[in-house]
């Protein structure tokens, strides 16, 4: 049997939330059917920012924005759902990963915190949702992340080479995938979180569109190898970070002087390539021959520059965009969420043990029913 699902994902850019309108087989493969983004109003996306990377936030802030991005994953469906032309009942679930305000696995006790009331998103929709995956995991003392690697095994894997795919969100992370052998994954470093920072702080843009401003600078080594210093990579994995780690106050703190000596572009140019290098690094660190083919997906895939540099850095690899293999890349992750919402309906475990370091493998998430009424009303007299 065919099931639609719609995975919501919001992920450590902040820049808004992708809808993917998924069909998932009997045997649990999954084609891309219609994907819809809508970006977070400015106000909305500079309240993230602040609220990920300060220490303190008042109940009444949190209270808001998880009402206000829930009403937006809800918008994000009904607009897909426009888009497509069907009607909510067409639908299994939503799968809403949520609006990541602190990733904190190594606090104690460990903790990750999703936001996006998705009792919004099932009531505005009438639709089953599942949401909360990361905290089971890190209750059975996982990591939390990274989730998508089941489904990157499911839909990338090959017989015949190895292969690594690669998510430039944010945060960068890799799934690394060998034939016969258990899958590896986990987060290699930033990716478009600290460049959108510097860019916006130069430019009235979002983002370095194609790794333009990128491209006109020249790469600092002395900053490069002080931000790789960072402890972060040479840790094994289990690992997992964000932008609270990765943060601007991070890359002031550890680039110190540097930061005021070196021309802006220089310091974008260099950020793309600690993106790079984290990767490279990350794979060195398997002790394997670099993978034959590397997948790359996230907003990330459309940086022209950034890709680019990675083919560069990998020579005996080929980079290129999950879109030539059945995904655009900006549709992988809203996927692997409406994925693992059906793994979650159908009793099935959706983390990978060998990946969060969890203590084995587990059902994620809660279910949200998304009807009005149950058989029996609660008023109902027996
Ligand atoms: N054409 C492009 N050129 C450069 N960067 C891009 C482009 N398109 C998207 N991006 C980058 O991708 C980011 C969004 O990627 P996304 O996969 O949504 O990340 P996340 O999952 O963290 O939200 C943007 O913030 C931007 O940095
Ligand atoms: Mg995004």
């Amino acid at each position: 049997m065919t099931e639609r699902f719609i995975g919501l994902m919001s992920g450590t850019s902040r820049d808004g939330v992708d809808a993917v309108l998924t069909e998932i087989h009997g045997d649990g493969t999954l084609q891309v059917v219609d994907h819809c983004q809508l970006d977070y109003p400015e106000d909305l996306a500079q309240e993230l920012a602040t609220a990920a990377t300060t220490e303190t936030l008042r109940y009444r802030q949190l209270g808001t924005l998880d009402a206000r991005l829930g009403q937006l994953f809800a918008r994000a469906v009904h607009a897909l759902l426009d888009q497509t032309g069907l009607a909510p009942t067409a639908i299994r679930a939503i799968g809403s990963h949520g609006q990541t305000v602190h990733h904190a696995p190594d606090a104690e006790p460990p903790f990750t915190w999703q936001i996006g009331d998705p009792f919004r998103i099932a009531e505005a929709t009438g639709i089953d949702t599942v949401a909360q995956f990361r905290p089971r995991d890190i209750a059975a003392g996982g990591e939390g992340a990274p989730l998508a690697c089941g489904f990157h095994a499911m839909q990338f894997g090959a017989t015949d080479e190895t292969r690594a795919v690669l998510n430039l969100g944010g945060i960068a992370n890799v799934t690394w995938l060998q034939p016969g052998q258990p899958v590896i994954g986990f987060d290699c470093g930033p990716a478009n979180t600290l460049m959108d920072d510097w860019n916006r702080r130069h430019h009235s843009t979002p983002f370095d569109h194609d790794g333009a401003w990128a491209r006109t600078g020249t790469p600092d080594p002395e900053l490069l190898t002080r931000l790789l210093e960072d402890p972060f990579f040479r840790r094994s994995p289990p690992k997992s970070t964000g932008p609270e780690y990765f943060s601007p106050g991070w890359l002031r703190r550890v680039g110190g002087d540097r930061l005021d000596r070196v021309r802006p572009e220089d310091i974008q140019a260099t950020l793309a390539e600690l993106t790079v290098e984290g990767v490279r690094r990350a794979l060195e660190h398997l002790h394997t021959r670099p993978p034959d083919r590397m997948l790359v997906c996230g907003g990330g895939a459309h940086n022209r520059h950034l890709m680019q540099r990675l083919a560069r850095a990998l020579p005996d690899t080929r980079v290129e965009s999950t879109e030539r293999h059945g995904v655009p890349a900006q549709q992988v992750e809203g996927a692997a969420f409406a994925w693992l919402a059906a793994r979650t309906l159908a009793g099935e475990s959706g983390n990978l043990p060998e990946v969060t370091g969890a203590r084995g493998p587990r059902v994620l998430g809660c279910i949200i029913p998304g009807g009005t009424r149950s058989a029996r009303h609660a008023s109902a007299a027996p």
